[in-house]
C-alpha cells in the first residue's frame, strides 16, 4: 500500500469523518473507507464495484480511456508481437521478464506437468457427449483437488509453486480431452517436443490413424490468443477465484469457480456468443436491423463483442485480434469468409452510429476471436474453454499475489437490505 498522502473528508448527519487516501503508480487515487463503518455507521453502495477498488494489485494495469493494457508495465501490443505465451507466464507471476535460462527451466517445468493423472480420464466418461465443454472443465478442474493433494496446502509456497505449474500445464489438456470426448475421438496425449500452442492444436485436432502436422503459422496465432487472454486486472472472472480464495480453498478449487464464472455470455462467453450472432445477422444487409435492436431498450438483444466495463476506447487485444484473423484467414484461403465480411461490416457501421460513440461501445477481445478460432477449426463451444486455458494464468498470478498478502482476509461484501424488517412467526390457521 502506498504511502498515505491526502485524505477525503466525509460530511453527513452532522458528522464528519477523514478518509485516507493512497495514489497508485497509475491510475485514480483510492479512498481508503475500511474505517467507514466503525466510524460513521454507513456502508458505501456500488453493485457491480463499478468505483471499487478490492485490492491492491501489480500485475496487470488498464487505461479505459486510452485503451491501454499493461502486463507489469509492458503492453500487450509489444508482448503479443515480440514476446509468446510462456514467455508472458513467466512476466505474470514471478513480475519480470525472464533471462533465457529463466525462461528454458519455466517451460522445461510446464511442459513436464501436461500430463493428466490416467485416472482422471474416468471423469470426461461420466458426462454426456453433448455436454458443453465449459462443463466439462468445471468439472475436472475441480476434481484435480481430489488428485494433487501434494499441492493444495497454500500456506507452503513451494505447494502453491506447484500448483501453479499444474494448473498452467495442465489446462490445455484438459480443454482438449474434453474436446475430443465431445466428438467421440480418442484422447490425444500431449507431446514434450512440442511448444504449449502446437502441443494444444496437436490434442485437440491430431487422430491415432494419422501422423498430424502442426501448421507454425495457426500456432503462432493460437499462442497470440492465449497471450491476448492471459489477464485482466479484477475482472468478474478473477474477482471470483480472489474470493473464493480469501476463504482459504485449495487453488484447484478457486480456478474452478474462475472457469465457472468466465462462462458466462457477458463474460467469457461472449466470444462463443458473437459468433452466433454474426451468424443469426447472415449477411451485410442484415446489419442494420441488428444495430436497431441493439439501441433499444424495449429489446434485450445486444451486440455481443461490444462494449467493456473498463474500456471506453477500443480494447487494445482487439486490434492485434483483428490483424491476426486476417493472417489466419489469408493462410487458410477463406479471406472472403462471410462472417468476417459481416464482422467487418458491423464493426465499420456500429463505430459510425453516433449510439455506440455516445455509449463508448467498441469492439472488445471477444469479437475477433471467435473468428479465428472457427477458422482453426473449434466449434464455438470450444471458444470459451480456450479462453478459460488462457486465462489460467491470470488467475494464477492473482490468486498468488493475494495469498502472499500478509494482510489478506476473508471477502466479505454488506448490503443495502430492502426485506422485511422484524416480525413474529404467524400459525398457519391465522395465515
Ligand atoms: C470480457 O472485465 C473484463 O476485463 C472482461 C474481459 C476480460 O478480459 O476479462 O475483458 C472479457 O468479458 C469482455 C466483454 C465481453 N462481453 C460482451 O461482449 C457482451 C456484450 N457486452 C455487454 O454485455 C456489456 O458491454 C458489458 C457486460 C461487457 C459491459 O457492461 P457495462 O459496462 O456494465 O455496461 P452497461 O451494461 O452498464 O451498459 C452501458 C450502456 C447501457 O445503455 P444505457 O442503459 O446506459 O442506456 O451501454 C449499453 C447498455 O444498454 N450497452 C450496449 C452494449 N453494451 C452496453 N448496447 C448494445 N450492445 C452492447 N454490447
Amino acid at each position: 500500500m502506498s504511502d498515505t498522502q491526502k485524505t477525503a473528508t466525509l460530511s453527513f448527519d452532522g458528522k464528519t469523518i477523514e478518509l485516507p487516501m493512497y495514489s497508485p503508480t497509475a491510475g485514480p487515487d483510492v479512498i481508503d473507507i475500511r474505517k467507514l463503518y466503525a466510524q460513521g455507521n454507513v456502508f458505501t453502495y456500488d453493485p457491480g464495484f463499478t468505483s471499487t477498488a478490492a485490492c491492491d494489485s501489480t500485475i496487470t494495469y488498464i487505461d479505459g480511456g486510452k485503451g491501454e493494457l499493461l502486463h507489469r508495465g509492458y503492453p500487450i501490443d509489444q508482448l503479443a508481437e515480440k514476446s509468446h505465451y510462456l514467455e508472458v507466464c513467466y512476466l505474470l507471476l514471478y513480475g519480470e521478464l525472464p533471462s533465457a535460462e529463466q525462461l528454458e527451466d519455466f517451460e522445461t517445468r510446464v511442459t513436464r506437468h501436461t500430463m493428466l493423472h490416467e485416472q482422471m480420464m474416468n471423469f470426461f466418461r461420466g458426462f454426456r457427449r453433448d455436454a458443453h465443454p465449459m462443463a466439462v472443465m468445471v468439472g475436472v478442474v475441480g476434481a484435480m483437488s481430489a488428485f494433487y493433494h501434494d499441492s493444495t496446502d497454500i500456506s507452503d509456497p513451494w505447494q502453491r509453486e506447484v500448483a501453479s505449474i499444474r494448473l498452467i500445464a495442465k489446462m490445455p489438456t484438459i480443454a482438449a480431452m474434453a474436446y475430443k470426448y465431445t466428438i467421440g475421438q480418442p484422447f490425444v496425449y500431449p507431446r514434450n517436443d512440442c511448444d504449449y500452442a502446437s502441443n494444444f492444436l496437436r490434442m485437440c485436432f491430431a487422430v491415432p490413424a494419422e501422423e498430424y502436422e502442426v501448421n507454425p503459422i495457426l500456432a503462432r496465432a493460437m499462442d497470440r490468443i492465449f497471450t491476448l487472454h492471459a489477464d485482466h486486472e479484477q475482472n468478474a472472472s478473477t474477482s471470483t477465484v480472489r474470493l473464493a480464495s480469501s476463504s482459504g480453498a485449495n487453488p484447484f478449487a478457486c480456478i474452478a469457480a474462475g472457469v465457472a464464472c468466465l462462462w458466462g455470455p457477458a463474460h467469457g462467453g461472449a466470444n462463443q456468443a458473437c459468433l452466433e450472432m454474426l451468424r443469426e445477422i447472415g449477411t451485410v444487409d442484415r446489419i442494420p436491423e441488428f444495430i436497431a435492436r441493439a439501441k433499444d431498450k424495449n429489446d434485450p438483444f445486444r451486440l455481443m463483442g461490444f462494449g467493456h466495463r473498463v474500456y471506453k476506447n477500443f480494447d487494445p487485444r482487439a486490434k492485434v485480434m483483428k490483424q491476426s484473423a486476417d493472417e489466419v484467414l489469408d493462410l487458410l484461403g477463406i479471406e472472403n469468409n462471410p462472417v468476417l465480411q459481416v464482422a467487418k461490416e458491423l464493426e465499420a457501421a456500429a463505430l459510425a452510429d453516433p449510439y455506440f460513440a455516445e455509449k463508448k461501445l467498441f469492439p472488445n477481445v471477444d469479437f475477433y476471436s471467435g473468428i479465428i478460432l472457427e477458422a482453426m477449426g473449434f466449434p464455438t463451444s470450444m471458444f470459451t474453454p480456450i479462453f478459460a486455458l488462457s486465462r489460467t494464468v491470470g488467475w494464477v498470478s492473482q490468486w498468488k499475489e493475494m495469498i502472499a498478502d500478509p494482510s489478506m482476509k476473508i471477502g466479505r461484501p454488506r448490503q443495502l437490505y430492502k426485506g422485511e424488517t422484524l416480525r413474529d412467526y404467524t400459525d398457519i390457521e391465522n395465515r
